[in-house]
């Protein structure tokens, strides 16, 4: 959302009651789009991310001559989108640089996807997103036959794709969907077989997104395959809840003495649930109870309700190879250990480049209101042992921060100013008045 200075001042709650629909799933989201875009035929997306993330997707698709259409509101459960797929190659030549926001997901997904575009286009986005890494993306995606300029690895990218991308045997560095996602797309084009090794598992929404678009995609262990040159065909999807913003009430209501909340039709991707195994290990009462669909693969995103209540937390770490299934719950997780019990997590060091640098904002900002936490380079550890006294803290543009920030403030003995707080539309523009309506 690009340099928002919002501040919002949230006050101490005893506790949180209520049901809540979570926005669109992000991650689904954007796949969506994306695959719509270059299917055959018209894809109709409901329950599409209300996020600022998830629309910096869909404008840089209408920047690639691809026909899109807000159909309406879907009751409670975000946008309706229709996209009028064009075909593999199909994108147009943008006029104008591209602007993917605040979002590294647009920006590393659809650079695989224009990879196989015989054309070029340069994409930028926000300051945050021009600080992030995306070697990762270039490595794999020049090696594949495409040419990526960088400012030194960085933001603003202009991509030369090509025609003929030849397949590649990849192993990313570092556990990354993003990372893996743009080497599937570009391999959906190329000749050959593209095969991805995962150093550890990340969340599988392309491979079962590509499979509901009707590409075959082979996932045994941690090697994932796509042949080349399949064609997708245009579809109705619906977007379950997203699990990581229905996070931040599944803590809230674990965190406060009284508190019940219910989530409903969120999505639980076993890729994602690592929150609800998180929670249950350190002590949550968690009921989920997965809502049955007629007719539901596999390949489907599984959806369901999770009902939360209040309990004392023990200690608990989460450990590196946990961390990619936690990976954008570790702000509120850390939030949560500032109501009691407490927490420590190795092995996070991606956290530093994240939409900020999550680790030193966190530690940060968390210490500001009376926190006990400490920073390592590869994680962080905190003790709820002392009440928060509130204050004054910056969420540095950063959605997740904006969030957790806000959670812990409900703990506090005073409230806390969170500057930066209009962030939180970058993944939840909900997320404060849903807070206010769920204070009992
Ligand atoms: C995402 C993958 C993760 C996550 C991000 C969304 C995705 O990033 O942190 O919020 O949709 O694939 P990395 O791929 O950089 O780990």
């Amino acid at each position: 959302m690009g340099g928002t200075s919002e501040s919002v001042l949230v006050r101490p709650a005893a506790r949180v009651r209520g049901r809540v629909r979570p926005p669109g799933d992000k991650s689904i989201s954007h796949r969506y789009a994306l695959l719509a875009a270059i299917a055959d035929g018209a894809s109709i997306i409901r329950g599409y991310s209300t996020g600022a993330d998830c629309a910096s997707t869909l404008r840089c698709l209408s920047g690639l001559g691809v026909p899109i259409r807000q159909t309406g509101r879907g009751r409670a459960s975000g946008l309706e989108v229709l996209v009028t797929g064009r075909g593999p190659h199909g994108l147009r030549a943008p006029a104008e640089t591209l602007d993917a926001g605040n979002s590294g997901s647009t920006i590393r997904m659809l650079s695989g996807i224009l990879a196989a575009h015989p054309f070029r286009t340069s994409i930028t986005g926000d300051a945050s997103l021009r600080r992030r890494p995306m070697r990762r993306i270039i490595v794999p995606l020049e090696r594949m036959g495409s040419r990526i300029t960088s400012n030194a690895g960085r933001p603003p990218l202009t991509i030369d794709g090509s025609l003929h991308l030849q397949s590649i045997d990849f192993e990313p560095e570092v556990p990354s969907a993003q990372v893996k996602s743009a080497v599937l797309l570009a391999g959906l084009h190329a000749d050959g077989t593209t095969r991805v090794r995962e150093p550890l598992p990340t969340r599988d929404h392309t491979e079962r997104a590509l499979r509901t678009f009707g590409a075959a995609v082979d996932q045994t262990g941690g090697l994932i395959s796509v042949r080349g040159r399949q064609r997708l065909l245009g579809r109705e999807l619906a977007v379950p809840g997203d699990i990581s913003s229905a996070a931040f009430w599944m803590v809230a209501a674990a965190a406060l003495p009284g508190s019940e909340v219910t989530v409903e039709d969120v999505g639980l991707n076993p890729t994602r649930t690592g929150i609800l195994d998180v929670l249950q290990r350190w002590g949550a009462d968690i009921r989920i109870t997965p809502t049955p669909v007629p007719g539901r693969s596999d390949i489907d995103e599984p959806v369901g309700t999770i009902t939360i209540r209040h309990a004392n937390l023990r200690e608990i770490h989460i450990r590196p190879e946990e961390v990619p299934g936690v990976i954008d719950e570790l702000p509120v997780l850390a939030a949560l250990a500032t109501h009691g019990g407490s927490l420590a997590v190795t092995g996070a060091q991606e956290l530093r480049v994240k939409e900020s640098d999550r680790i030193s904002a966190l530690a940060d900002g968390l210490r500001r209101m009376g926190a006990d936490i400490d920073e390592q380079p590869d994680g962080f550890s905190v003790r709820g042992t002392r009440r928060l006294h509130g204050g004054e803290v910056d969420a540095l543009n950063d959605h997740r921060l904006a969030m957790a920030f806000a959670i812990a403030a409900l703990g506090g003995s005073a409230p806390t100013t969170i500057h930066d707080a209009g962030a939180a539309a970058v993944s939840y523009p909900e997320f404060f008045s849903v807070l206010e309506s769920l204070r009992a």
